[in-house]
């Protein structure tokens, strides 16, 4: 097991009913910014339940965040932080919200010329606009983590940034919310969280059995609930366990001590850059490629994977590996997600050289658990894709 340091400070408050809580964590004389997104919450009641929560505190509201929250649309709402003397966010909604409410919370106290910068030079966030967090979607974990990604549409591009001061400070998690979310976004979460533990898991053995089992667990979980939350969204059990299963693939405790990977992650984002592709749909096509491309760097870990997770019991090392991607494959399927880039558009040739490039010219030479997914390779990963 590696080394590590862990601290989260992030307050979760969890369960049935638990919007009404909102109003014991608002900070006293705080000025605040409601973040939202397209207006689902006005549609399905969260946003009444928040309203009513916040009684009579100073809220300022701004709508419009897109998914994929667009760097456009947060400046304004930058301006309104400055011009208001805003002192408090609070975000309504999933990934995109959240996470444009952690550029926001950044932005606000940073004293460079172009929050962009924050973006495209790699810019850790120590001290930002303190903020908390209503949770609409379950999905990305970005309620209980410091990362946050970010997309400009003039350039195409779709960057990640993050520090130590992009925490919320308390996400509340009510499951009854996902009874309104499409199916199509529900299938988003739960392929972008199980895939967040992939990341984390599928290198090679380190020694470090219980992240190891954190992990097996939160897949066994996402596996067994997934028809459920599919079929009923209703379905207390099924979508409590959902919404924790996310928030603990990617709240940083299953990533600690061990070697972690992220290269799909970072392939995907381009292919949401240049094609507007579902975030979790981007994963789906490009994790198989990339377990495949590096099975021999990665087939300890996924046979691993097969034993445990899918119950594969016959077979060799390389056998339960190659089934065990063929299985994951079938999950995303049966969560009616797609894996081939050719099922998304048509417009696919020279995508892969395409990436390459960026990368290339960003620096991004070694991705990886070995820092050895060079551009080349990244190249021929998208084109198994294909
Ligand atoms: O915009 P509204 O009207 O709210 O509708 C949203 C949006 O259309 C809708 N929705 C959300 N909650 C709903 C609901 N509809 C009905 N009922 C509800 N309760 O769902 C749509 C998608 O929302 P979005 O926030 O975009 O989805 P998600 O949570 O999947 O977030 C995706 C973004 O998060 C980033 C992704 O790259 C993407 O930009 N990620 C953030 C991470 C992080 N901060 O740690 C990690 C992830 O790997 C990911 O990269
Ligand atoms: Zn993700």
């Amino acid at each position: 097991m590696n080394n590590f340091e862990f601290k989260n400070p992030t307050k979760i408050i969890f369960g049935k009913d638990s919007i009404k809580k909102l109003e014991n964590e608002i900070p006293e004389n705080a000025k605040i910014l409601l973040l939202y997104g397209g207006g689902s919450i006005k549609k399905n009641g969260i946003y009444n339940q928040v309203k009513a929560a916040l009684g009579t505190a100073t809220v300022i509201e701004f709508g419009g965040i897109p998914a994929n929250p667009e760097y456009a649309v947060l400046l304004e709402a930058l301006e309104i932080i400055k011009t208001e003397n805003i002192n408090f966010l609070l975000a309504v909604g999933g990934g995109s919200v959240i996470d444009g409410t952690k550029f926001l919370s950044a932005a606000a106290l940073y004293e460079g010329l172009t929050p962009w910068d924050i973006l495209a030079d790699n810019i850790r966030t120590e001290k930002g606009l303190p903020f908390g967090t209503v949770l609409t979607l379950p999905a990305t974990g970005s309620e209980m983590n410091s990362g946050a990604v970010i997309t400009r549409a003039e350039t195409k591009e779709k960057l990640s940034m993050g520090g130590p001061g992009l925490f919320p400070e308390f996400s509340i998690l009510d499951p009854q919310v996902i009874t309104s979310i499409p199916e199509r976004q529900l299938a988003n979460g739960l392929a972008d969280a199980f895939t967040h533990v992939l990341e984390q898991y599928m290198t090679y053995p380190s020694g470090a059995l219980l992240q190891d089992r954190f992990a097996e667990s939160i897949m066994q979980t996402i596996i067994e609930v997934a028809p459920k939350v599919l079929k009923d969204p209703t379905d207390y059990q099924a979508a409590s366990n959902f919404m924790w299963s996310c928030t603990m693939a990617l709240n940083g405790l299953i990533q600690k001590g061990v070697p972690t990977d992220w290269a799909v992650h970072a392939i995907g984002h381009e292919l949401t850059a240049l094609f507007g592709i579902d975030h979790a749909r981007t994963l789906a096509v490009i994790a198989p490629s990339h377990y495949k491309y590096n099975f021999e760097a990665k087939k300890d870990k996924l046979a691993q994977y097969g034993e445990r997770v899918w119950n594969i019991t016959e077979g060799n090392t390389d056998d339960i590996a190659y089934l065990a991607i063929e299985k994951t494959v079938a999950f995303f399927h049966a969560l009616g997600i797609n894996t081939k880039l050719s099922d998304y558009t048509k417009d696919f040739e020279g995508t892969a050289e395409t990436i390459s490039q960026r990368f290339t010219d960003r620096g991004w030479l070694g991705l990886g658990e070995h820092q050895s997914l060079s551009p080349d390779k990244v190249e021929k990963i998208v084109k198994m894709a294909y």
